[in-house]
């Protein structure tokens, strides 16, 4: 499948998943993973009514063991440091649930919630994200209003397209800024213009960035080297007060990105999908490959 194919995928990943059945309650709901599956986790812990534990390293917290279930997140099933942590999860006696289409982890878990081959693993969001959720919010998650939304964003390609020229011609780094509950999202986005686009990308959100961003916002510094991006708008007044004093007290504008659906689930895949797309189209402005991430793979092929 063609890269672009691959990426446009998501709305079709999320009406194709299912949840997974949770045998008892637990105490804590671990997530395990890194990089594209690794996200999964973070965006579920912003929806989850739950205690949730994050792990993006080798090792599980002390704290953990078996009152708590490890969601172990791995596209390809070999990630190293998904693996460890899984390990240690067994040798706990912990239950523990995998999300991936193979390699060892498929082979270590009972319980796998198996998802197609062949895609990069931050294309395959879909097939990742919507289990758990659909597991832990099911009433809140509409598919169709939520395929709808990301529908809505395809419709948007001009507007897309013409911030893609604007930070390729700029050579701008992007600067995205979130909020609750779609911080991760903001990070999200920063790692698909890493890994898509091959550029350096930070990403913040309110309000803890009033008490460390604002003071280079506020400077001269190299601010002309940056594009400010913020979602728009925010659930809670308070941080779209925040958003406008902000830019007031630093002499900055951020570029609004608005997700306009009705339900916080549909504005969370438009958001997801509007960066997807966006990063996509600064690989192809800047003419480099998307799916590329082979220094990804020569870093794993040499720590083993
Ligand atoms: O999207 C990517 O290619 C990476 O961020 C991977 O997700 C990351 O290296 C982890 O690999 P995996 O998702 O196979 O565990």
């Amino acid at each position: 499948m063609d890269y672009t194919d691959e990426v446009m995928s998501l709305p079709a990943q999320v009406l194709s998943s299912a949840p997974f059945e949770l045998e008892r309650g637990y105490r804590h709901i671990v997530f395990s993973g890194m990089g594209g599956s690794g996200v999964v986790g973070r965006i579920a812990s912003e929806f989850l009514s739950v205690p949730v534990v994050l792990v993006d390293d080798y090792s599980l917290p002390e704290y953990v063991g078996k009152e708590d279930l490890l969601i172990s997140i791995s596209y390809s099933g070999n990630t190293e440091e998904t693996i460890s942590v899984t390990q240690m999860a067994l040798e706990r006696g912990m239950d523990v649930v995998a999300i991936t289409s193979g390699g060892r982890l498929s082979s270590m878990v009972r319980k796998v919630v198996k998802v197609p081959g062949g895609l990069q693993p931050r294309a395959a969001l879909g097939y990742m994200l919507t289990p758990v959720l659909e597991t832990f919010i099911g009433r809140e998650f509409r598919k169709e209003r939520v395929v709808e939304a990301m529908r809505s964003v395809e419709g948007r390609q001009e507007e897309i397209g013409g911030l893609a020229k604007e930070i390729v011609s700029g050579r701008l780094i992007p600067v995205i800024y979130g909020f609750s509950p779609f911080r991760a999202v903001a990070y999200r986005w920063k790692t698909q213009f890493n890994e898509n686009a091959k550029i350096m990308a930070y990403s913040n959100y309110f309000p803890e960035l009033n008490h460390n961003d604002t003071v280079p916002l506020k400077g001269t510094y190299r601010k002309e080297e940056f594009k400010f991006l913020v979602f728009w708008p925010p659930e809670d007044p308070r941080i779209g007060k925040r958003i406008e004093v902000t830019e007031q007290v630093t002499g900055s504008r951020f570029q609004r990105i608005e997700a306009i659906s009705v339900d916080r689930v549909s504005r969370l895949f438009e958001l997801i999908y509007y960066g997807d797309l966006l990063s996509l189209r600064v690989a192809h402005e800047r003419k480099v490959d998307p799916r590329d991430v082979s220094v990804i793979e020569e870093l794993k092929g040499r720590l083993l």
